[in-house]
């Protein structure tokens, strides 16, 4: 292709994914399929690696994240970001309401909105590109997060209509409940501690480093606010509902998530309706934000030292509710894990009923010393299951008894361990302990692992039930006359389900890691790995050292990894899987070049540029060889910021020579 043609194409291929990513994730009214979408995006990632010069900043393809952030730069913000006063009581926002509907404003109007439990952020736009994303910070100055921010897929990169030249639109991002659930079953399977509620877990994810796990976090976002010198709006509601068609997710009028009203009752009405109704949205809110609408009315109020006078919020209090403690249960999770759940006496909270409260481990039941019988305080936080805060102590009937942590599996009948330093009780029979039998196999078929058609988590349940399977290799003997007797299984489901098994043959070598379930190795880390031993057969082989020296993997993981490749039951149904012809093998990559073929190069430290993954699979694309130790055999060190010390002495004695980051794309002819 001709560099001209190049360049449209590129142009033509940005406009049209960002305006397809526009339709998918801020309308939710996609127009093409996920894999047109793919292709259209390949297709641009191919172009931009031949035409680097052509790429644009914001191009859609940096949605997938890869920068690695060393260290988050300190910018001053260019107008200050200011809190909002807060109250819990119904009649400081009465008074509130009065004293500005009596400084005689002509025409008064508030505009009610939802006070978005998640992390302040100002995003600044010029002649409608993303320039630069900043967390509050201060107030006065905040952290660069933009290239974590790019990878948030609500935040527009290319703006559309009528936008001003340059501004700064200010919202909240937000981890959706769901995001939020999703994350935490990920992180318990790979055996990582749950994180605690959406909005922690959202400023953590913007601190990242590499903002390619910041994209597959789901974060999103509602922009509550414009700044900008002479923008021509007269109110706040015309600024934000304006941003809406420059492609921006602002909050939606039509759900009542924003609303403009002229008087105290109007006010009053959305509080209520909010306290209400805020267990059915599915974000965390924490209170409602007031702000009165016309600029000219918000300059004549101005600002206390703190805060604005022309807007103010009201925090709802926590739901909690008195409940008593009637049994506990105690759950086997996929991974062995045993978690006690409260049964309770049915109480209404936040709009549901309520009758299970997680109780997360022994620590926690010793720490409020619970008893059955015991009257104990109930939350609502953000995950499904509410959780139990504390009890009454004065209401302990004489007849409670303490609580006591079961010693042997409840499934099984296996004594328990408890490793030292850790919260939780395990069931070590991973082998025969039905849940954890069950519980790796779906996860084996799931989604994201084997993503097998057809084999949903009860169908699994049921084919384990019948005895057809008792481990993810017998998946790949299943036969159509035994799933056929089964019962709820029409011709057309067995049909499916064959072919699903079958399919999943073609399932790339990083997800067949995942797949096997290895503690700690969840989806990145199996990619790592995947990519950094390329064969089953290395990553058996691999030492303690040469696991730590993979992006990101520390002991617990590394440690992991060994443990499962020692056990030989693990080996031997790798084999099985490995004769049923599953991939076990990163799959040969077409060459860009051979300048580095026959070359074997050491990667170390943090890169400006390019991340440190992509600059692997720069070195194999051009031909060479990974290494991860230096040895006499090392042809190049490629230095990155931040190297070890140890790796650059051994480099120097050897004779190694040191490559830089601009050396080295130069010498494979990535471009300036
Ligand atoms: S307006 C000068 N609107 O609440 C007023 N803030 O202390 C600027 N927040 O840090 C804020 N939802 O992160 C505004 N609809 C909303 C909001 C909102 C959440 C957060 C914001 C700010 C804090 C106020």
């Amino acid at each position: 292709m001709k560099p001209e043609q190049a360049r449209e194409r590129i142009a033509l291929l940005t406009r049209e994914l960002n305006h397809h990513n526009r339709l998918y994730y801020v309308e939710a009214n996609p127009q093409i399929s996920d894999q047109a979408f793919d292709i259209l995006l390949k297709e641009l990632e191919a172009l931009e690696q031949m035409f680097p010069d052509f790429a644009s900043k914001n191009s859609p393809t940096t949605r997938v994240g890869g920068d690695i952030t060393k260290k988050f730069e300190t910018v001053a913000h260019e107008f200050p970001m200011l809190s909002l006063s807060n109250t819990y009581s119904e009649e400081e926002i009465q008074d509130w309401v009065q004293r500005i509907t009596k400084a005689g404003l002509e025409d008064l109007e508030f505009v009610c909105e939802l006070k978005y439990d998640g992390v302040a952020l100002g995003i600044r736009y010029e002649h409608g590109q993303l320039v630069r994303a900043i967390t509050r910070g201060d107030g006065e100055k905040g952290e660069d997060i933009t290239a974590n921010v790019r990878t948030i897929k609500t935040v527009p990169l290319i703006l559309s209509g009528n936008y001003p030249e340059k501004f700064e639109i200010r919202g909240e991002v937000i981890m959706p409940i769901s995001a939020f659930n999703q994350l935490n079953e990920d992180r318990e399977l790979a055996g990582e501690d749950r994180f605690a509620n959406p909005r922690n877990t959202a400023a953590g994810t913007l601190k990242l480093q590499d903002s390619s796990v910041v994209a597959g976090r789901g974060l999103d976002t509602f922009l509550y606010g414009v700044y900008g010198h002479n923008l021509s709006f007269e109110s706040h509601f015309e600024a934000v509902t304006s941003a809406t068609a420059w492609g921006f997710k602002t909050p939606p009028e039509n759900l009542g998530y924003i609303t403009c009203c002229k008087s105290l009752e109007g006010v009053m009405d959305f509080i209520h309706y909010w306290d209400e109704q805020r267990n059915c949205l599915p974000f965390e809110i924490d209170g409602v934000v007031i702000k009165v609408n016309s600029f000219e009315h918000q300059r004549k109020l101005g600002f206390t030292a703190k805060s604005p006078r022309w807007a103010t919020s009201f925090k709802f209090k926590t739901q909690q509710v008195v409940s008593e403690l009637l049994s506990v249960d105690f759950q086997v999770g996929r991974t062995g894990a045993v978690t006690p759940v409260a049964n309770l006496s049915p109480v209404q909270l936040g709009g549901t009923m309520v009758k299970r409260a997680s109780l997360h481990n022994a620590d926690q039941i010793e720490k409020l010393d619970l008893y059955v019988g015991d009257f104990v305080y109930v939350e609502k936080g953000g995950e499904i299951i509410p959780k139990i805060v504390g009890l009454d102590l004065n209401q302990r009937p004489k007849s409670a008894r303490k609580l006591i942590f079961i010693t042997a599996c409840p499934e099984c009948n296996t004594s328990l361990v408890r490793k030292e330093g850790e919260a939780q009780h395990f069931c070590p029979n991973e082998k025969y302990c039905p849940p954890q039998v069950v519980g790796k196999i779906q996860h084996f078929v799931s989604r994201k692992a084997m993503n097998i058609d057809g084999l949903g988590e009860e169908t699994v349940v049921q084919l384990y039930e019948a005895g057809l399977i008792r481990n993810v290799a017998d998946l790949y003997s299943l036969s159509y006359d035994s799933l056929v007797a089964l019962e709820r299984m029409a011709d057309k489901s067995v049909e499916n389900l064959l072919k699903g098994v079958q399919n999943s043959k073609n399932i790339p070598f990083e997800r067949v890691l995942f797949a096997l379930g290895i503690r700690y190795v969840g989806e990145t880390v199996a990619k790592r790995l995947a990519q950094s031993f390329k064969t089953i057969e290395a990553l058996k082989k691999a030492t303690l050292e040469e696991l730590l020296d993979v992006h990101e993997i520390g002991e617990r993981i590394a440690q992991s990894v060994l443990e499962f490749f020692q056990n030989s039951d693990q080996c031997a149904m790798v084999e099985l899987l490995q004769g049923q012809g599953l991939c076990f093998e990163m799959q040969q990559k077409v060459l860009k070049s051979e300048v580095l073929v026959g070359k074997s190069i050491v990667v170390s430290g943090v890169f400006e540029r390019v991340s440190r993954e992509e600059i692997k699979e720069l070195i194999e694309l051009h031909g060479g060889k990974n290494a991860s130790s230096v040895s006499a055999k090392t042809d190049f060190l490629l230095a990155g910021e931040g190297m070890g010390p140890a790796k650059l002495k051994k480099a120097t004695d050897l004779g190694v020579r040191l490559l830089n980051e601009n050396e080295f794309l130069t010498l494979i002819g990535y471009g300036k």
